[in-house]
């Protein structure tokens, strides 16, 4: 199986703050990584140094194979990873439709005008959003907007796709229905993913491997079970009691 991402000692410091010390993690193809931990953990800063919007004060990223340590978010971007923003990021004042249209455009895809609507067309579907697509992207509710997300990290085609919070504000049943387009567009799509998450039954549910950061390092790794009987992440957990009982509850609910 082939390392999509491999992130080597990573650190990263704000001033004073060390948002990452030393963090390690691999990825292999066809995976769903998990990555949870506590807020201010350091979860966005790895995903923003993995997309080179920030270069790592120290320490390695690799992608495909490459060092891509220190490189610009574009040309990260045209190896093909993709993310979405946990404060989403559409164009305002274009339609939903524009948004995955623009998405499309800014991939490396060469596309007739037709062939892109086309496709930003099975997109919208894919998402269930065919029915806003002509809504502004500024009109749509906390579910649609996380939808819109995802469908323009989606309409980039990438290999690596990486996810911070997009089930973050959604009732159980647009969590459910979220989860299941992930799980449905990595098979139709190929795709790896990370998956940043505070909503625990959620990432338990749907990752291969969970990978725990706390105060910028690497607290545990293993699997959804490993990690949930953990006794030093619920530790972790235990200043934030909402996600504390949500591990609780993790403990007594059955996987998948
Ligand atoms: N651009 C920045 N300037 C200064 N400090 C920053 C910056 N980005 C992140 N930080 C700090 O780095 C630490 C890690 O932040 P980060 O956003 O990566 O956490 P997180 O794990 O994503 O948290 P959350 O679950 O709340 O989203 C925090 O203390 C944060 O305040
Ligand atoms: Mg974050």
């Amino acid at each position: 199986m082939s390392v999509v991402l491999r992130v080597e000692n990573v650190y990263k410091s704000f001033g004073g703050v060390k948002a990452l010390e030393g963090v390690s993690m691999t990825v292999n193809e066809g995976m769903i990584l998990g990555l949870i931990g506590p807020n201010g953990a350091g979860k966005t800063t790895l995903f923003n140094v993995i997309t080179g919007y920030y270069k790592p004060d120290k320490g390695r990223v690799e992608l495909f194979g490459r060092d891509v340590t220190g490189w610009p978010t574009h040309k990260i971007a045209q190896l093909g990873v993709a993310r979405t923003f946990q404060i989403p990021k559409p164009f305002p004042d274009l339609t939903v439709f524009e948004n995955v249209l623009v998405s499309i455009k800014f991939s490396s895809r060469k596309l007739s005008e037709q062939e892109a609507a086309e496709e930003a067309k099975r997109i919208l579907e894919f998402l269930g959003l065919d029915s806003h697509a002509h809504m502004l992207a500024s009109q749509l509710n906390v579910a649609l907007e996380k939808r819109l997300e995802l469908a323009r990290a989606l309409a980039r085609q990438p290999r690596l796709l990486l996810l911070d919070e997009v089930l973050a504000g959604l009732n159980p049943s647009e969590v459910a229905y979220m989860l299941e387009k992930i799980k449905r567009a990595k098979q139709e799509f190929g795709l790896t993913i990370v998956m940043i998450e505070h909503v625990m039954h959620a990432v338990m549910n749907i990752a291969d491997r969970i990978v725990v950061l706390h105060l910028g390092k690497k607290l545990a790794e293993g699997t959804p079970e490993e990690i949930a009987r953990d006794p030093r992440v619920i530790e972790a957990y235990l200043g934030d009691p909402k996600l504390a009982l949500a591990f609780v509850e993790r403990l007594s609910s059955k996987k998948r």
